[in-house]
């Protein structure tokens, strides 16, 4: 198909399925930025969830009465170990595009994508807020449980940061978002997790609060979690090789998507009691994991789908603030009872 077909392809889609949202003006700036392409890389063979790519009569989530977060949300980040200001400040940009209106990011956007999840409520008629803030950050740089953290010492570490003067706790919609750097291992990281949400136990740290941990897997597995933008040896060979990331960080680029994840599963799932598949509370199939490892329309079956590629060659399917761009996977959506995400195609 030729470049001009491709981006009149690209309008007339963006057109049609956000000319409510969007001034004219923006879409014909997008298309010319931003090209869908499929990578069509060789499935990835590194699972680290249950999947349901695409639509699946078989997937049964069901909502288990608890509450979902429906106040703004406020966030309260961890920043564990060493991280630089521009590592800092491309995480804090992909969070705080959640909220942004169009005006501030383009089509196909992270709040287009976040609204997947606001369709989740719960019995109080409550939705998941669109709203999502950062109210405060804790550094804790000198690795106060060590270089190895597990699923207790990590609830210290939140323990830490509650008692810390600034740190308010907010019980009622404030939640905690663990980001450690990459020379900290995790339990089951890598092997079993790339990221987790949970919540605190009062005996640890004084309070019920729900929290999130995502590692920065880029020097520990990123061929497991910064996928597809690090891929596994044997895959690089004759092949294509691994895709360019949008904010030039392997890493970091990896975890915007697993934080994404791992934040719309938070909200919508918050005590691990609101919404989830399968019967065992333990080993929750959630709106994330349904849709893990697929970005784009065409994908599934460990195909990524299609995304788009700038100018330079950097893959992203989503804009974010400042002109930021993310590659993020997509949620499951309990109204087409599908995979979604705005940069869909069809
Ligand atoms: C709120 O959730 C309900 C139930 O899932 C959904 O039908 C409705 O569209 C949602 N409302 C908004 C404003 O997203």
């Amino acid at each position: 198909m030729s470049i001009i077909s491709l981006i009149f392809l690209i309008t007339l889609q963006i057109t049609t399925t956000y000319s409510t949202l969007l001034p004219q003006t923006t879409n014909n700036l997008n298309s010319e930025q931003q090209h869908y392409y499929n990578p069509k890389l060789p499935p990835r063979v590194f699972t680290t969830s249950n999947k349901f790519e695409g639509s699946s009569d078989l997937v049964h989530l069901r909502y288990h009465m608890g509450p979902v977060l429906s106040s703004p949300i406020n966030i309260n980040i961890i920043w564990y170990g060493k991280w630089t200001p521009q590592q800092k400040l491309v995480i804090k940009d992909f969070i705080l595009s959640i909220s942004a209106t169009h005006r501030e990011a383009t089509s196909p956007s992270v709040s287009e994508w976040w609204r997947t999840a606001t369709l989740y409520a719960d019995q109080t008629n409550s939705n998941v807020s669109r709203s999502v803030l950062i109210s405060g950050e804790y550094v804790d740089h000198l690795y106060s449980q060590g270089n190895h953290l597990t699923r207790l010492t990590i609830q210290q570490v939140i323990a830490n940061a509650v008692k810390s003067a600034p740190f308010q706790v907010n019980h009622k919609n404030g939640i905690y978002l663990i980001l450690t750097s990459s020379d900290v291992t995790m339990q089951d990281f890598c092997r079993a997790v790339c990221g987790f949400h949970y919540f605190t136990f009062p005996s640890m740290v004084g309070y019920t609060l729900p929290y999130a941990w995502v590692g920065n897997s880029g020097k520990q597995c990123p061929e497991v979690c910064a996928y597809p933008f690090a891929v596994p040896g044997y895959m690089g060979k004759g092949g294509p090789g691994a895709l360019i990331p949008p904010n030039g960080d392997v890493g970091v680029d990896g975890m915007i998507s697993v934080i994404g994840h791992e934040l719309a599963e938070l909200a919508s799932n918050p005590l691990v009691n609101a919404w989830y598949a399968g019967e065992d509370p333990t080993a929750p199939t959630e709106i994330g994991d349904l849709c893990e490892g697929l970005y784009g329309t065409g994908g599934g079956g460990g195909y990524i789908g299609q995304v788009m590629k700038d100018r330079v060659g950097r893959t992203f399917n989503l804009n974010g603030r400042r002109a930021r761009k993310f590659m993020v996977q997509w949620i499951w959506s309990p109204v087409i009872k599908a995979c979604a995400g705005p940069n869909a195609l069809d």
